[in-house]
């Protein structure tokens, strides 16, 4: 199959949807690689290293999407892209129709085949190809805390994990699900004294079980939250209640019970944050204050560490992308239930039940296009 791979065009994305890696084994399957001139760069790999990989660099996003049979990205598509799309087409990126009438209307008059990466699903009921960027917003989310917390920035001050003799700062992270998990683990290697709420009796059990000598676990009642947060140096918000937007947890007047100078890093701001305050942020401009207390709302962080963020993504796509290549999106599709579970639209039919309910659009099964 003939993949290509356009450089980004969204503002402020530096990742690339395929790797030199997974180029090279998407070769070694005896696919041919095309790379948009460039697209690496933001993630550090140079066209030579595509080159080296066995792929070969086309001149301009034209010449990719005229040339491949399946498009790997990382973003939606922006409307130039969505344009240069045709039927018979594989589209493999994350899409996030629900809330975008104008990408789904221009997808499905495209007639491209389009899968989904937020909606591929793996036989624990997870999400594997958005659990990486989770896992990588989670571990950045103590780092920019901490530097948050620092004077210079408006904060408190305060060292995370203390000086011998000094008591270490202390965080609250609320939602222990993937990125909670990873923000508690890193927030306590740099010595903090941690907390994790969660609503789920099961997740706090396994946190608690795992992690039971790197951070406390509590329930995450009005109560406790209440208590903990006026100890708190450090607040991460890391809820997610699927399909709908974040529950507000910490109100605007509880603010004031908060400490001044200390940090709420809201990573649920993609959902639209779980404190009553948030607002979304940009990586150039990351941090407000309200009634004293910091907040860094940007709804991108993996983008901060794009290198990172495009290997760990690339690792989660590649046996995806290969098995579309090797045996065709229907087979693949047909041998893959999780896999089929990305179809959101194909030869102009949506395909995805919560986008079509979500947009009031008609709709027909994954299945159904299969037999198309
Ligand atoms: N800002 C960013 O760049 C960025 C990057 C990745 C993920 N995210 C967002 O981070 C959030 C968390 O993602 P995740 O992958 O960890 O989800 P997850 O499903 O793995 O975990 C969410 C956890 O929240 C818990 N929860 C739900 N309601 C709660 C409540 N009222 N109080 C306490 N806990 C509650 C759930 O039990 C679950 O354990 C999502 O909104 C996700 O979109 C943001």
């Amino acid at each position: 199959m003939k993949i290509g791979c356009p450089k980004e065009i969204k503002p402020q994305e530096f990742r690339v949807g395929i790797t030199p890696n997974a180029a090279h084994e998407a070769v070694l399957h005896g696919h041919e690689v095309l790379i948009e001139t460039g697209a690496g760069m933001g993630s550090g790999f140079a066209d030579a290293d595509y080159v080296a990989a066995g792929a070969k660099i086309a001149a301009s996003a034209e010449a990719v999407f005229a040339a491949a049979e399946m498009i790997v990205k990382v973003k939606e598509p922006q409307p130039a892209e969505r344009a240069r799309l045709r039927q018979g087409q594989v589209l493999f990126t994350y899409l996030h129709l629900a809330p975008d009438p104008a990408q789904t209307a221009d997808l499905l008059k495209s007639g491209a085949t389009c899968i989904a990466y937020e909606t591929v699903t793996d036989r624990m009921g997870g999400l594997p190809l958005l659990a990486p960027m989770s896992e990588v917003a989670g571990r950045l989310a103590p780092q920019v805390g901490a530097w948050t917390l620092q004077k210079a920035n408006g904060g408190r001050g305060v060292l995370l994990g203390g000086v011998p003799g000094v008591a270490p700062a202390k965080v609250v992270v609320i939602g222990g699900g993937v990125v909670g998990t990873h923000a508690a683990r890193v927030a306590a290697g740099m010595g903090a004294d941690v907390t994790v709420l969660d609503r789920s009796l099961p997740r706090l059990r396994y946190l608690d079980d795992v992690f039971g000598r790197d951070f406390k676990t509590a329930y995450a009642s009005a109560g406790n939250i209440a208590d903990l947060i006026v100890e708190a140096d450090m607040v991460i918000g890391a809820v997610l209640v699927p399909g709908a937007a974040a529950p507000k947890l910490i109100s605007r007047a509880q603010l004031k019970t908060m400490k001044p100078g200390s940090a709420l890093v809201d990573v649920a701001i993609d959902q639209g944050g779980c404190f009553e305050t948030s607002h979304a942020t940009t990586h150039q401009d990351p941090i407000y204050e309200v009634d004293g207390v910091l907040h860094y709302c940007v709804a991108n962080m993996p983008g901060a560490v794009a290198r990172t963020s495009t290997l760990a993504l690339g690792n989660a796509t590649l046996p995806f992308m290969l098995a579309l290549a090797d045996k065709g999106w229907k087979q693949a599709c047909a041998d893959d239930a999780h896999l089929l579970a990305g179809l959101n639209a194909h030869a102009g039919k949506l395909t995805y039940a919560a986008v079509g309910e979500a947009l009031g659009l008609p709709f027909i099964t994954p299945q159904a296009a299969l037999a198309m």
